[in-house]
Formats: C-alpha cells, sequence, structure tokens
C-alpha cells in the first residue's frame, strides 16, 4: 500500500488516547487502586424519560430507514427554543442550526468549512487538545494566542493576528473559567476587524457554579456576523456517548455544515433525535442536580487543597502543579490518574486538569491523595499555588 495521505500524516498525536492508554498501564501494576481524575467522561447517564424517549421511537416501524438528511425540524426547533428560553438568542431552526454527531466533529468540520490550504487558524492556549486535529486536516497553519491568567484566561485582542478563523472556548476547558467580562465583545470586534471567523465551543454551556447564568456567545450584539457556536449534548445532559450536537448562528457557515453533512454523514438516526427533543424539552432537575454535585466535588477538593479552587464552570479543576511535582508522579508514586497540562498547548507544562465528572467518594479519595502528595515534600509545597 502506499504511504498514508499527507492530511493524516499531519495529525497530532491523539492526547486523550495517549493518557488513557497511559492510566490503563498504571492501574495494571501493583499498588492500591486508582483513582482516575484524567478522564472528562459524565458520570450519570440522562434523565430516565430521555431513554424512554429514544426506545419509544426506535418501537415504531417507520424510523429505521435514512431519517431527514438534515435532521428533522422538531430537533432544530427544540433546540431554538432552548436558545431563546434559556440563553435569550432567537435562531431560525432551519437557516441558523445544524445538527452535528457531537461537537468533536463539528471542530472538525467547522476547520474544513472555514479554511483554505494554507490559511490560518488561530487556538487558545491552553486549549482543548482535540482542537488542532481540525487545522491538520484541513491543512491550515495553526497558530496560538495566550489566554492570561491575570485577565481571567481572556486573550488580549490587541496582539491577536488576523486568521480565517479563531476558536474560543468558556467555560473553558482547561481553565474552568466561564467568559470574562468583555471577551465575547471582544471577539465579535476582531472578527470585524479582521473577517477571521469565529468558533466558539459551548460544550459545558450549562455547567456553571455559585449561581451564574448559562452564557451563549450568540448573545453578543454581531455575534451571527462574526460565526458559529457549537453545543453539545454531551455535558449538560451526561449524554456523551450518544454522538449528538448543534452547530448554531451564522447562516451562511450553516450552511456549509450541512453542506459536509449531505456529502459524508447524512441524518442522525430519528429516536436519537427523539430522545435529545425530550432532553431539551422536558423538564431539567438532571441539570440542576449535575451542576449542585459539581459544585460539591470542587469544594471536596479545595477544603482537602486548603485552596479556593477557580472552577466558574465546566467539571474540571485546572491545577498549577507545586514545584518539583510533574503529573506522571501523581501517577505513579501517588495513584491519582490526572491529565497532563503539556497537552493543552504550550502554557500547560507544569499545569493538571482534574475532572470532577467521577463520584463523591473518589473525589474524596483523590482529595486526600493530592493533599498528601502536596505536602509531602516536593519542591514549594504552598497550596494557594494549587490555585488558578
Ligand atoms: C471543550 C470541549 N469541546 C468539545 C468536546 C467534545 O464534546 P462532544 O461529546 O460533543 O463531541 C469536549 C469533550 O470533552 C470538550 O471538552
Amino acid at each position: 500500500m502506499r504511504p498514508r495521505p499527507k492530511r493524516l500524516q499531519r495529525l497530532p498525536q491523539q492526547y486523550f488516547v495517549t493518557l488513557l492508554g497511559r492510566v490503563a498501564a498504571a492501574a495494571a501494576e501493583d499498588g492500591p487502586p486508582l483513582v482516575d481524575l484524567g478522564r472528562g467522561n459524565p458520570e450519570v447517564g440522562p434523565p430516565p424519560h430521555v431513554a424512554e424517549a429514544l426506545a419509544e421511537s426506535a418501537r415504531r416501524p417507520g424510523v429505521h430507514g435514512y431519517s431527514p438528511i438534515r435532521g428533522l425540524h422538531a430537533t432544530k426547533e427544540a433546540f431554538a427554543s432552548r436558545y431563546h428560553d434559556v440563553y435569550g438568542v432567537e435562531l431560525d431552526p432551519e437557516r441558523e442550526v445544524a445538527l452535528i454527531p457531537g461537537t468533536k466533529t463539528g471542530i472538525v468540520e467547522l476547520a474544513l468549512c472555514l479554511a483554505d490550504d494554507g490559511d490560518t487558524i488561530l487556538l487558545p492556549d491552553p486549549y482543548y487538545p482535540d482542537y488542532p486535529s481540525g487545522p491538520a486536516l484541513a491543512g491550515a497553519r495553526l497558530e496560538t494566542f495566550e489566554l492570561h491568567a491575570e485577565l481571567g484566561w481572556a486573550p488580549d485582542f490587541d496582539t491577536v493576528p488576523r486568521a480565517a478563523a479563531l476558536y474560543l472556548n468558556y467555560p473553558s476547558n482547561p481553565c474552568a473559567v466561564c467568559a470574562p467580562a468583555g471577551v465575547f465583545a471582544d471577539t465579535v470586534a476582531w472578527s470585524a476587524r479582521t473577517g477571521g471567523a469565529i468558533v466558539h465551543d459551548a460544550a459545558y454551556i450549562d455547567l456553571v457554579y455559585d449561581g451564574r447564568a448559562p452564557q451563549s456567545f450568540l448573545a453578543t450584539p454581531g455575534a451571527k456576523d462574526a460565526g458559529v457556536e457549537m453545543w453539545s449534548m454531551s455535558k449538560t445532559y451526561g449524554m456523551a456517548g450518544w454522538r449528538i450536537g448543534f452547530v448554531a448562528g451564522n447562516a451562511e457557515i450553516v450552511e456549509r455544515i450541512n453542506l459536509l453533512n449531505d456529502h459524508s454523514r447524512v441524518g442522525i438516526f430519528e429516536p436519537m433525535q427523539r430522545a435529545a427533543i425530550a432532553a431539551l424539552t422536558g423538564p431539567q432537575d438532571s441539570v440542576v442536580e449535575r451542576v449542585a454535585a459539581y459544585e460539591r466535588r470542587r469544594d471536596t477538593l479545595a477544603a482537602a487543597l486548603g485552596a479556593p479552587l477557580v472552577c466558574e464552570g465546566t467539571f474540571f479543576v485546572w491545577l498549577q502543579l507545586p514545584d518539583g511535582l510533574t503529573a506522571e508522579q501523581l501517577l505513579v508514586e501517588h495513584r491519582v490518574a490526572v491529565a497532563p497540562g503539556e497537552g493543552f498547548g504550550p502554557s500547560g507544562a507544569g499545569w493538571a486538569r482534574l475532572s470532577l465528572a467521577v463520584s463523591d467518594d473518589t473525589i474524596a479519595l483523590g482529595a486526600e491523595r493530592l493533599a498528601h502528595a502536596f505536602a509531602s515534600g516536593v519542591g514549594s509545597t504552598d497550596p494557594r499555588k494549587a490555585h488558578v
């Protein structure tokens, strides 16, 4: 066989595949059971009425053929209603909403839709490790722009160069902050100035704490001229395995995603869409309970480490490790798996991402081991360094 096409050769190492392999290998070694805080995989699934909607629909004879190629109108309408009711954003279900099989797919497809060979795509640093894959497949040049801790993990747009597209993500994985005031408006202004398109990744939009309200980029004046928002069923409803999400906003970009869909994916299985509608339009108690659980675990971790931990949103904590302590040492010597910061971009070195999407017992045990690791005499043991 000939060598792999260049577009595949350009793909970076898949961070999460590598991490899962490393954690599995460590778990198989002798020692106490590993506490895995490395993965961002929702620990609780959707509420029962969602699975029931799937089953009920799947029992119908008419749903097993190809479903409408660009999705059921009812699904896009349910999504648009949510944007109106929860985020205060008006969306035209047919022109401004596209269905995708999860936002991970959207990350790649939007790069294909927005960049030609050699164009630049900008990623925030730190970034979600799956972002570089899209630009690589699109043949785009990848550049990063720094998120500044002292600005609440916002960019300084005066220093952000021109590009075909810019990805942004609040609540931020891994920084665990909500969008600092003014950032979305600055993002729209950057787009108007440069002509670059915005991809805002809102995968964690509803997982926000301490009474904060979920905030959509699309609520910013001019946002629909600037770009799109990706929205996922995975985190809000614990449906990561279901693979269903949306791209919403700029009608031309939505049309490009639909065009790609027409040629490569075809519609999403109707019972999945019926379940998504049930989740979007049914009782929302499960979201409230989910938020309360993550907030509680964040506080357990903070109490054990003796320092406030910044977690305004997502289900992660982004932690600067004490000098001399590495993620690998935490794994091998303390039996706690975390996601090493290096995979989140150049500025991630020395940091780690911890997941709260585990049971209360797992968090309690992980907190105990981390507190012990931080206090065990490696370099600086000031727990306040553990705060973002
Ligand atoms: C920031 C961010 N974006 C996108 C995704 C992908 O989510 P989905 O399940 O919708 O593909 C994740 C998943 O962890 C994520 O953390």
